[in-house]
């Protein structure tokens, strides 16, 4: 009866509470370091994270070590920390002398073999409050993924302070902020939370995204000298995670065809030369937000499709390098879950009847109006509102078991959308 009356509450209005620490959320994870990003009261001029692991006996630290740091001009304060032990479980708190602030939660990674589980999502309305977040949260993943439309705000001009509101509201809705304090992230912009409706490089709005995306996202390192696009790409344990951005490069859709890209040229050979990076590796998870697996048709130009050629030269380069079974692709965008064993994900050149793409996996929407984009998928698709997807990842050392699925507002399995992969000598094979 407790919980009822608790989940029957009101959301808290916290600009009325105004709290000394509004927000905080975790991520840029790796084996060693992570990066916190809080946001004070206004008039709140200091304030500290104080760094905990989760084990018996441990002492804290403080960053600063010694002190407090001051917040930018819009109250936001950037915590790097580095020095970490890897695969254990910290706690934090971001505090102000007079208050005990805010507390979250993260793991470091394990070099090497390490056993992980991932959450991936996309789509909510603006500062939505759902049980979904409840959901994931209670999966207790490592890291969040959030692929986009992170509000629905279409802010369609250069205005950061408009961003900065954006990011709050989000922020400050419970269930989201409780679930971003428990959980790592790594967020990359759609197309709403870029700028409006299938936004694209030439959006007004594309400098304020960008830039207030670097002030409040805790990421992972950006490239510089890239124009401001923020892929990025990591390790957890023996897998590698790239995520490109298909918005701030992106030309429009009817741009010239010998012109026409989704990543933009130097976000392209950064692309491809992660890939060679990553040739080794047993499983490579590409984060791309929108659906690869698209054809244009006289109804709708969906996702890759307009950019064809593009889609096929990065698949060329895969095939290339014998990475096309130990990629797995997770896309937002669609507001659907959809699973594809890569029966229809093959676009290199060289492709026939038969050949094989690599997995794609979409877990959409959390929280907004469902709809199918693209497709087939050989998994089925599951058009219903509040969904998410999760990536197990089982590493023993001499193989990897790998189990994608799709997940209800209740955290559990979407009959059908579950699929398995078994990594092992430089080749995934789907087992079930
Ligand atoms: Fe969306």
């Amino acid at each position: 009866m407790v919980g009822l009356l608790i989940a029957a509450r009101p959301v808290a209005t916290r600009a009325q509470d105004n709290p000394p620490v509004a927000w905080a959320w975790s991520g840029a994870v790796t084996s060693n370091s992570a990066r916190v990003v809080a946001r004070v009261a206004t008039g709140i001029t200091q304030a500290r994270l104080v760094i905990t692991p989760e084990r018996a006996g441990a002492t804290s630290r403080t960053q600063p070590a010694t002190g407090y740091a001051r917040p930018d001009a819009h109250s936001v304060i950037a915590f790097p920390i580095a020095n970490l032990e890897q695969a254990t479980r910290y706690r934090y708190r971001v505090e102000t002398p007079d208050s005990p602030g805010l507390e979250g939660r993260f793991r470091t990674y394990g070099n090497g073999p390490f056993s992980f589980r991932l959450a991936f999502a996309s789509c909510a309305s603006t500062a939505s409050n759902h049980v979904v977040f409840d959901a994931i949260r209670e999966k207790a993943p490592d890291l969040f993924v959030h692929m986009g439309d992170f509000h629905y705000l279409n802010i369609g001009r250069n205005d950061p302070d408009a961003f900065r509101r954006a990011y709050d509201r989000v922020l400050d809705s419970r269930r989201q902020s409780a679930l971003y304090r428990a959980t790592p992230i790594a967020y990359v912009y759609d197309d709403h939370d870029f700028g409006s409706d299938n936004a694209d490089g030439t959006a007004r709005s594309r400098s304020a995204a960008t830039g207030v995306y670097r002030e409040r996202v805790p990421h992972y390192p950006l490239v510089e000298g890239n124009d401001g696009t923020i892929q990025q790409a990591f390790s957890i344990g023996r897998v590698r995670l790239i995520i490109t951005d298909t918005r701030a490069a992106r030309s429009p859709v009817d741009a010239p065809i010998d012109r026409r890209t989704m990543l933009g040229a130097a976000q392209l050979a950064w692309f491809e030369g992660e890939l060679i990076k990553a040739r080794d590796a047993p499983l490579v998870v590409w984060i791309n937000t929108v659906p690869w697996i698209t054809s244009s048709n006289e109804r709708t130009i969906e996702g890759w499709a307009p950019y064809a050629r593009e889609r096929t030269r990065i698949a060329d380069h895969i095939d290339g390098l014998g990475l096309t079974s130990r990629i797995v692709m997770l896309s937002g965008d669609g507001h659907m879950a959809a699973i594809d064993d890569g029966s229809h994900s093959a676009y290199m050149s060289s492709r026939q009847d038969n050949t094989r793409g690599f997995v794609v996996a979409h877990g959409a929407p959390m929280d907004r109006w469902p709809r199918t984009k693209g497709g087939p998928y050989s998994h089925g698709v599951s058009r219903r509102n509040h969904q998410f997807g999760l990536l197990d990842v089982k590493d023993s050392g001499s193989a990897l078991d790998v189990t994608v699925s799709a997940r209800n507002a209740r955290g559990d399995v979407i009959p059908g959308l579950e699929l398995v992969l078994r990594c092992e000598k430089s080749v995934c094979a789907v087992t079930r």
